[in-house]
């Protein structure tokens, strides 16, 4: 089936959500790249078809054209599930428009909704961030400055102690001043101007492994399922590194913790793949890196799952509740985005970090 379109229609290739022009007989006379996607059918698969084949049993979408003809406008159905011939079954919103562009008389464009509703969810969640990295700076800020004058006159008051037993009692302030000091320095990241160059994620990924290797225990399986065919991106490859390791030490620690015999054997997977037409904040990238870091560790525990990257949340003794916060925040400075998914035997985190050849060059890292 021919996929010429009229060059008015050009810029549909370029669109995220999902399109289809139909001719009178309602048959399909073009999908653009995002129905291939949306569909997971190609545009091969589809061309011609009737839209009820395309579309079984949706009664719903017909009577949305039905309308659009009826009142030569356009209509627009939301929130309805379609199942496609592959019976994948989407929550989407459909307008339906009527044109006179021959052989093309239906525009249908089809938006997801679970996209949708990252988006959203994404948007609401980097509004979070930035307010709690706002108030977190602000807050370090104001312990920091004292505990400088605490500690010294702690020391001074030590000089002064007339019995050496006494030293003990300052010694555990100067001990604390230190502790938060160390945390106040975590929690403001020091502001290293980013170095972004053209990074290969794979380079990341090994460099990141081999730490792991290193600091392990024996019997931890580190495997690699790269997709090697992938683009370089630019990044800071330090940060890059320090967001990856962040999250995979937490593997490591929590399978770690977990005992022995009756457990499989830890492993961690790498796992690189290709991502198309990925909405990150607002803007639209036409490839993406899907990066996952995968174990069958005991799962975060249910308490704070859904709170694990504010900042001071830990599950673990000793955890100071600080790298995946601080993973996050390099992650968006990418421009990217990190997600989880965890249950007992399997934790999965997917950070997706877009590749765009124009954008990349003026890059501006976010704070
Ligand atoms: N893969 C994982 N499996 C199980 N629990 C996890 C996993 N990743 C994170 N967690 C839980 O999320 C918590 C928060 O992790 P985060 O890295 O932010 O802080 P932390 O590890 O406690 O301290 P820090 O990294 O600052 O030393 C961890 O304490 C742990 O309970
Ligand atoms: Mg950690």
């Amino acid at each position: 089936m021919n996929q010429t379109i009229p060059s008015s229609f050009a810029g549909l290739e370029h669109l995220a959500t999902a399109v289809l022009l139909l001719d009178q007989e309602r048959n399909v006379v073009y999908a653009n790249p995002g129905a291939e996607v949306v569909f997971a059918l190609s545009a091969k698969q589809i061309s011609g078809l009737n839209i009820s084949q395309v579309f079984p049993d949706c009664e719903i979408l017909h009577s949305a054209l039905e309308n659009a003809i009826t009142n030569h406008s356009p209509f627009r159905e939301h929130e309805f599930v379609i199942t496609t011939l592959r019976q994948n079954s989407l929550a989407v919103t459909c307008t339906v428009t009527p044109v006179e562009l021959p052989p093309a008389c239906l525009v249908l464009e089809f938006q997801q909704m679970d996209q949708q509703l990252r988006i959203a969810r994404e948007e609401r969640m980097l509004i979070q961030q930035q307010a709690n990295a706002e108030l977190l700076r602000n807050l370090a800020h104001e312990i920091r400055n004292p505990l400088g004058g605490l500690r010294g006159a702690a020391q001074l008051l030590e000089h002064e102690l007339p019995q050496v037993s006494l030293r003990e009692y300052t010694q555990v302030i100067i001990k604390e001043a230190d502790r938060l000091q160390s945390l106040m320095d975590r929690l403001l990241v020091p502001h290293r101007v980013p170095k972004y160059e053209p990074t290969n994620i794979h380079e990341v990924l090994e460099r990141v492994r081999s730490l792991l290797l290193a600091e392990s225990p024996q019997g931890m399986i580190v495997r690699r399922d790269y997709d090697t065919s992938l683009p370089d991106l630019i990044g800071d490859r330090e940060k890059l590194i320090q967001a990856v390791l962040n999250i995979a030490r937490n593997a490591v620690q929590a399978m770690q913790s977990q005992s022995g015999d009756m457990h499989a054997p830890s492993e961690i997977i790498l796992r690189t793949r290709a991502e198309r037409q990925v909405t990150l904040a607002k803007k639209r990238y036409r490839v993406a890196i899907k990066l996952q870091i995968i174990d069958n560790g005991p799962g975060i525990p249910p308490d704070i799952r859904d709170r694990i990257f504010y900042p001071l949340v830990s599950g673990r003794d000793g955890g100071s509740g600080l790298g995946l916060t601080l993973a996050q925040t390099f992650i968006t400075q990418h421009h990217g985005m990190i997600e989880c998914d965890s249950r007992p035997g399997h934790t999965c985190f997917t950070i997706l970090l877009p590749i765009e050849s124009t954008a990349m060059k003026c890059l501006i890292p976010r704070q």
